[in-house]
């Protein structure tokens, strides 16, 4: 045998006991890489989803299926050309074991590409764009939200069934804008509507004026519109202010109007969007969650919080599944899969595609809510256009 020197010795027993440490620690906790906007057009949006994950972790008492949580973070700026930099931070740097992001579907995109390539499991608390739960669908790949599609498509409908014959539209020159347009088009035209003309200033622009001049000069029976955030203050208080918005009836998807009534104030009341949630849904579940979040952050819940706080009831269920095992791969993504999430919206499942099967309300503006008017669409699946899984 050979023979070791006192210092060799000591040289090894430290490294085994540095690989046994990680060890535990790899074991006895989660590493949760959060990748979302914390400045920019999208930053109250970012913080809502955090805030929604947090809340379900902290109402597990800070474990989820006995593991603890270490949470990683990066603000994405909503800029999709650091998307793929911003997840390698995340996979490579901080070697998380769950990537939860983003906001943005341009960013979404970058971020799919890193899960694709390192395996490593994605939850997408937002970002709808249709082609990550369509021809990119992937076995890691998940969303507690909605497809670009999925309000779009039901406003369409909504607009035809109100007897509206022309629309224009208009959005940000985008994934999401884009898409949401798509599928607004498909709802109204399915029903003897018609898209006139299709409008968009480029992400995240606010210049508004000239294209609310096209529109006036159109005067088409309806205007659809995708915008979110910041950007959706502004567009909501322009369209007022430039006289329109009692000639020509507004409908949007819900992000026009969620998280953002404060700041439009008057400019919003009555307006009509579609959205996977709505205020005075009045279930045991919305009540316990609007009171806890209310209660944590001083704050009411918007769509966002609610994805948040979905995202992390999905990876609980994984987990749960699992055995806590991270390592387990088949059965956490099984447990993902055949979830059934008490989420605050209602309860959900998961498309083979991995997105959200759900209701879209339609949802009326009334003193600062987005009260609940009717389902416009029951149990609506994205058609995930191309998905082999
Ligand atoms: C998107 O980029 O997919 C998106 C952004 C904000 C709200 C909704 C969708």
């Amino acid at each position: 045998m050979k023979n070791f020197s006192a210092s060799s010795l000591l040289t090894l027993s430290c490294a085994l006991l540095a690989a046994s440490t990680a060890q535990a620690q790899s074991s006895d906790t989660i590493k949760v890489g959060l990748m979302l906007p914390y400045t920019g057009t999208f930053a109250q949006l970012g913080v809502a989803i955090e805030n929604g994950f947090k809340l379900f972790v902290q109402e597990q008492g800070g474990a989820l299926a006995g593991k603890k949580i270490e949470f990683f973070k990066v603000d994405d700026e909503s800029e999709p050309s650091k998307g793929i930099e911003n997840a390698n931070k995340l996979v490579q740097r901080d070697k998380v074991d769950v990537l939860i992001g983003t906001v943005h579907s341009g960013v979404a995109m970058g971020m799919a590409k890193v899960a694709r390539d390192t395996k490593t499991l994605l939850i997408i608390p937002n970002a709808g764009a249709d082609a990550i739960t369509g021809a990119l669908c992937a076995p890691n790949i998940f969303r507690t939200s909605f497809t670009n599609w999925q309000p779009a498509y039901a406003m369409g409908l909504v607009a035809a069934e109100r007897k509206h014959k022309s629309a224009v539209t208009i959005t940000w020159k985008y994934a999401a804008g884009e898409e949401s347009v798509k599928g607004f088009k498909e709802g109204f035209e399915a029903k003897g509507g018609k898209v006139t003309k299709e409008l968009s200033v480029p992400f995240p622009t606010v210049e508004f004026q000239a294209l609310l001049a096209e529109i006036a000069a159109a005067k088409p029976d309806a205007v659809y519109t995708f915008f979110a955030g910041a950007g959706a203050v502004k567009f909501v208080k322009d369209y007022a202010a430039a006289g329109l918005k009692d000639k020509i009836p507004l409908y949007g998807a819900g992000f026009l109007t969620d998280g953002t009534l404060d700041a439009q104030g008057d400019a919003a009341s009555g307006l009509l969007t579609t959205l996977h949630y709505a205020d005075g849904l009045d279930t045991p579940k919305d009540r316990s969650f609007r009171l806890s979040y209310a209660k944590t952050y001083k704050l009411q819940p918007d769509v966002y919080a609610v994805q948040g706080y979905d995202a992390a009831q999905m990876l609980a269920a994984g987990l749960k599944a699992a055995g806590g095992d991270f390592s387990k791969r088949e059965a956490l993504i099984k447990g993902m899969e055949l979830a059934k999430i008490d989420s605050p919206r209602g309860a959900f499942t998961l498309s083979k595609a991995h997105n959200p099967v759900q209701d879209i309300y339609l949802r009326k503006v009334e003193n600062k809510e987005n009260k609940m008017v009717s389902v416009a669409a029951k149990g609506l699946a994205d058609p995930a256009r191309g998905c082999r899984m």
